[in-house]
């Protein structure tokens, strides 16, 4: 009897308490019962908080009720250190170190969605550790100029490429209740004048080039948060644009999460709280290096926005809209008890970051297998300053706090012994800075003394060059003024080459570069940001261990002019009078190589490996598709080659008699397949033929044409292996 009370208590007692749970705490309650009850007890002021931010990185919540900030922080590869609370110094934290993991060109460099996948959820996993509710990537603006200073946090020139991988990688941060923001929402394609730039480009070119990766990251990846950009597009700011944000991202395609500033990117207090602005951060800042301190109460979604509500001028409704879309963010990430825990710093976190990386860089010319360099060699220089370079730092908001970063130098003594490496840095540049370039400090004369003196010596010379995230060389808020490697590097290469013929450059850098050297040197390595285990990756790769099987996410034109962007003058990049006009219109990358008939000096795609493959020829299943169809093609891959390695296989589509203009082909399905020596493999990819369509502006919707189409089998934009000819019937 005595039982039956106590359990009869219990259950009373639970009762009465769960019957006090208000709905927005009940996670047994479907999300919006639990919105719209959290909102019905919120006041005014309480709603105005939550859509601005209190300090440099994060949102107040509603403490009353219990609803917790929102803290977010940068960036696309790694957790960023510990900002202040009201200005851009760093914290000094000193538990606040992360993975640093390889740049997105690299990651796109691997054409492997599974890996981004790994990469998304790694990153999670150290945001959710650093108790991040929002971690502010990834970056998917395309590569339309080699100048671009953030290039290498993108994913490259080709829409579907950047789709793809894009994607997984949103997905595998938010199974940690950590939300990814994906930015910069949209057209931010250069840093040049980034504040006030007014972007015109043609509706084709925005939904075929510049939008895919967004759309991509909203219906298949489910972001959670959305960045706006700098820029404006047509005359109005992106972050308040209300054909970008009303229009398409919350209109055509269905976001349901939180529209975001970029820091200092709000200018109008009507067009945010009209045009689908959810959360303003960072204004009355540079977004990087300065700015007014305790100016929230000025924000244009603060006061301004409260007064209007309170004078009747505008209804509250406006501000109840964004309210929502914020708890619902609360409600996916810190209200959700259910969450992971998240780790940092972990084995399998290093572990991961050095494979993005091996399977990131790309090996571009290999002249008398110069590479993999021989263990019989007992001199091998090592020159260039991004052999010992900390390059996980500088570069803007996406800087790093590694707590280790294998240097390529490092990689090598590890790889070959202290005993066989001459090091020397041949060139220096200064300490990393956002607002200016400084000076190294070292005489320059003499590191090219010192630089030939032990290439003269050396059984080979490998040359570790490319950029650094200095401010204009692959940074935040600027861009290149030029191609040309800085620092003297080319001329360096050249009295190299005079006194050492055997000799190899390994490029690190996010962008293209110029290379007047390229006939004269054996091997040509293009390497990338790569993070904690850059020397890891690198010397794998370099003695052998590791199988190259990067392809290029971008093409490298021979001259800046031979790119799309600059081929119009200033009208076209940088701009003239704020404005500038996207006079390549669809053709940039690859397309413009191909339809201008401009070879450039590596295209889109291409890549070697130690190994060599045969591709077999390709076959579809049928030779006429109506709508809702999918082609099924066919082939064989053969390894031919005596060790195991990994080949990116491309498909490209192209359009015989197209009633507008199209490139010469579009790239709509890759695969990297994995084969052991001699493996001969037999693949099938299906593309649906909707992906066949092109943009019709006239009707503002897709069209696909009755027409024959050739579907290229290719291993690069520009080698097609095998192709096939079909026709599509209506
Ligand atoms: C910066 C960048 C953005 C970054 C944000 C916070 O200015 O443009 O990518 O996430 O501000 O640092």
């Amino acid at each position: 009897m005595k039982k039956i009370t106590s359990s009869l208590a219990l259950s009373l007692l639970f009762l009465s308490v769960s019957a006090q749970v208000p709905v927005y705490l009940d996670e047994t309650k479907p999300v919006n019962y639990r919105i719209e009850d959290a909102l019905s007890r919120m006041t005014l002021e309480e709603k105005i908080a939550m859509i601005h931010a209190q300090s440099k990185f994060s949102t107040p919540g509603c403490p009353r009720l219990g609803i917790p900030e929102l803290w977010m922080s940068d960036g696309p590869h790694g957790v960023r250190m510990e900002i202040a609370w009201d200005d851009w110094t760093h914290a000094g934290w000193t538990n606040d170190s992360c993975t640093a993991y390889p740049a997105l060109t690299c990651l796109a460099a691997t054409f492997n969605p599974e890996l981004s996948f790994q990469y998304g959820n790694a990153l999670g996993e150290e945001a959710r550790f650093r108790k991040k509710d929002v971690i502010l990537g990834p970056g998917v603006n395309i590569y339309r100029t080699p100048l671009s200073g953030r290039n290498f946090e993108y994913l490259g020139e080709d829409p579907y490429l950047s789709s793809k991988m894009v994607v997984p990688y949103i997905r595998g941060v938010q199974q940690n209740g950590v939300s990814a923001c994906m930015k910069h929402f949209a057209l931010n394609n250069q840093e040049e004048n980034r504040d006030k730039i007014n972007v015109e480009v043609s509706d084709r070119a925005l939904y075929e080039i510049y939008l895919p990766a967004f759309r991509a990251g909203v219906q298949e990846g489910g972001v959670w948060a959305v960045m706006g950009s700098y820029n404006k597009f047509r005359g109005q700011y992106c972050s308040h644009n209300e054909l970008l944000i009303n229009e398409i991202l919350k209109g055509d395609w269905g976001f349901d999460g939180v529209m975001m500033t970029d820091w200092g990117s709000a200018h109008d207090t009507r067009e945010a709280v009209y045009n689908g602005l959810d959360i303003e951060m960072g204004s009355w800042t540079n977004g990087l290096t300065w700015g007014e301190s305790s100016a929230y109460d000025k924000y244009y979604l603060a006061q301004p926005f409260l007064k209007a509500i309170q004078d009747g001028k505008w209804p509250e409704s406006l501000l109840d809209e964004k309210v929502r879309r914020v708890l619902r963010l609360n409600f996916r990430t810190n209200m959700d008890r259910s969450r992971a825990y998240g780790k940092k710093l972990a084995p399998e976190h290093t572990a991961l970051a050095r494979r993005i990386a091996e399977e990131g860089i790309v090996l571009l010319k290999n002249k008398g297998e110069f590479f993999p360099v021989k263990r019989s060699y007992k001199k091998i220089a090592v020159i260039g300053e991004n052999a010992v370079k900390r390059l996980s730092q500088g570069g803007g908001s996406s800087e790093l706090k590694a707590r280790e970063e294998v240097s390529p130098l490092q990689g090598m003594i590890n790889e070959y012994g202290r005993e066989n490496i001459l090091f020397t840095l041949g060139y220096a540049s200064g300490n990393p800075d956002y607002s200016r370039e400084l000076p190294s400090g070292l005489d320059a004369d003499s590191l090219t003394q010192e630089a030939l003196k032990i290439a003269k010596e050396a059984d080979i010379v490998l040359f570790f060059g490319g950029l650094n995230k200095n401010y204009s060389q692959d940074c935040e808020g600027g861009d290149r003024k030029n191609m040309d490697l800085p620092y003297g590097q080319n001329e360096l290469i050249e009295k190299i080459l005079r006194v050492n013929k055997n000799t190899g450059v390994i490029l690190i850098s996010g962008n293209a570069v110029s290379m007047p050297w390229l006939g004269k040197i054996n091997a040509l390595i293009q390497s990338w940001y790569l993070g904690s285990q850059a020397g890891a990756a690198t010397a794998g790769v370099i003695s052998g261990h590791i199988n190259p099987s990067g392809k290029l996410p971008f093409s490298i034109p021979v001259k800046l002019e031979d790119n799309s962007a600059h081929y119009f003058g200033k009208r076209s990049y940088p701009g003239v009078s704020d404005t500038q006009h996207y006079e390549d219109d669809i053709l940039i990358g690859y397309r413009w190589h191909e339809k201008k008939k401009i070879d450039p000096q590596f295209p889109f795609g291409y890549g070697l490996s130690y190994t060599t493959f045969r591709y077999g020829r390709i076959s579809t299943d049928k030779t006429i598709y109506s709508k809702g169809d999918s082609v099924i093609i066919s082939f064989t891959l053969k390894n031919t080659g005596k060790i195991k390695g990994a080949e990116s296989v491309q498909v490209y589509i192209g359009q015989e008699n197209p009633s507008v203009m199209r490139p010469v082909k579009e790239l709509k399905a890759f695969r990297k397949l994995f084969l052991e020596a001699g493996e001969e493999r037999s693949t099938r990819i299906s593309i649906p033929v909707e992906s066949f369509a092109f943009y019709n502006a006239k009707t503002g919707s897709w069209m696909l044409e009755e027409d024959k189409f050739t579907v290229y089998l290719a291993s690069s934009s520009q080698k097609t292996e095998s192709s096939a000819t079909i026709k599509i019937r209506n």
